[in-house]
């Protein structure tokens, strides 16, 4: 439980890569550990999440050797993981949980699944719905929450149309479509990141995607690769986030992932004003990546709904800390999931910034921040209810605030940032 400081900031300089993208890191391990071969992953994220997913695949009988960034992972081949002899943990992360359970449905054996107290806390109703349409055994606990005991079942291909935009449980069902018979169909209403399609045509497995749509077939063979994953732009958000409210700043961010399912924030930062250029285009293994340059510039504020909120959900909390210093303000539309991430995001941005003397209102399914007018922020102590994005994006308000600012237990970065104050230190000019 360590606090961290932050004191009032000129400007943030320099250039910086951001750690490896976690939602491709997760999919690329799980996807070698299911392939024929050795297979190798560079620049895979150091984030406490990601090492949760290999943690996993060990407890499988999956051999992972990992020198940091660097990870090798002899592929056990779609039928060759093994029972594991005690409950998998997957920590604090969803991603985990969700894409595992995906997995494990299809085995010949029987595996738990648990998580900390905040994803004890998480629904699970969202995957054990259609996994239990395919033919999975799944138990959750009361209100359809973790741990889950998941009893390997011979599966049957759906077509599945999902509820609620979601990318883990999308690639949930195409995970459990692995192993079943016949072909499994996602449809959702909302494009949702699509790492995990990609990842599959990587590693040799035929999908088919239309606009909305992904089937693979089951019984596949996946052939090991050696990738490379690019930066994390959920992470990179919160440095771009800084330069922009700090006067002087230039910034440049090196081999960021671009994938247009993920681009939606630097839209929607475009649309506020916000002077982001993109260099260096390039895509590796079907990922977009490029270097972003950013400088300091004044931000009108706006309104995010629909589709859009979707597609920059781990973005929110930065954007809604963005708003005090924009002319308008920013309004958060359609965001009832944020309730439901690593803590409830919307209770969460709405305490922390009234702390710092911002009169952001919540309601069920969104928040309103108001713009400049509303005055300076002041230093305060904020608890990011041991959420990483709260602190990082209260860290950020916190070096345009007069005063300091404490960030309680400030180490949760590491869920998906672990050097994030460091770098932060060192980019900032005081
Ligand atoms: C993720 C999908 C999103 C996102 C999470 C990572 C993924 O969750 O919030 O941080 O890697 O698939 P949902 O699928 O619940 O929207």
């Amino acid at each position: 439980m360590s606090d961290r400081k932050i004191g009032a900031a000129r400007s943030l300089r320099g250039q910086t890569n951001v750690p490896g993208d976690k939602s491709i890191s997760h999919r690329y391990a799980i996807l070698e550990a299911l392939a024929e071969g050795e297979g190798e992953i560079e620049n895979y994220s150091p984030a406490a999440d990601c090492a949760s997913t290999l943690a996993c695949l060990e407890g499988l009988s999956v051999r992972v050797k990992r020198d940091g960034r660097h990870v090798r992972i002899q592929g056990a081949g779609l039928h060759g993981l093994r029972a594991p002899g005690a409950p998998l943990d997957a920590g604090n992360s969803g991603t985990t949980m969700r894409l595992l359970a995906g997995m494990l449905a299809g085995q010949s054996f029987e595996s738990v699944l648990t998580g900390d107290s905040s994803l004890r806390r998480r629904p699970m109703r969202r995957i054990v719905d259609p996994l239990t349409k395919m033919g999975a055994s799944i138990q959750a606990e009361e209100g359809g929450l973790p741990p889950l005991r998941i009893c390997g079942s011979q599966l049957a291909g759906i077509r599945y149309e999902t509820p609620i935009p979601s990318a883990q449980v999308k690639s949930c069902v195409l995970l459990a479509g692995l192993y079943a018979s016949g072909s499994t169909t996602v449809v959702e209403s909302v494009a949702t990141r699509d790492h995990t399609e990609r990842a599959l045509e990587e590693f040799g497995v035929r999908i088919a995607c239309t606009s909305g749509m992904a089937t693979v077939a089951g019984g596949v063979r996946l052939e090991a690769r050696s990738l490379e994953v690019p930066g994390d732009l959920s992470s990179a958000v919160f440095l771009i986030a800084a330069a922009l409210l700090l006067p002087g700043s230039e910034l440049r961010l090196n081999n960021v992932g671009l994938n247009p399912t993920r681009t939606a924030v630097l839209d929607f930062l475009a649309t506020m004003g916000a002077p982001i250029r993109i260099t260096g285009r390039r895509t590796l293994a079907g990922e977009p990546r490029g270097d972003i340059e950013v400088h300091h510039g004044p931000l009108t504020g706006g309104s995010v709904s629909g589709a859009e909120t979707a597609r920059m959900i781990d973005e929110l909390p930065m954007l809604a800390a963005l708003g005090p210093f924009t002319e308008r303000g920013i309004a958060i539309l359609d965001a009832r999931e944020l309730r439901v991430k690593e803590t409830d995001r919307i209770a969460a941005m709405v305490d922390n910034l009234r702390r710092v003397g911002v009169d952001a209102e919540s309601f069920p399914d969104g928040l309103t921040v108001p713009g400049r007018s509303g005055g300076p922020l002041h230093g305060a102590e904020i608890d990011p209810r041991g959420d990483h994005r709260i602190a990082m994006a209260m860290a950020v308000a916190g070096l345009a605030a007069e005063g300091e600012t404490t960030i309680h237990d400030a180490d949760c970065v590491g869920v998906s940032f672990p050097g994030f104050f460091d770098t932060l230190d060192r980019l900032t000019e005081r």
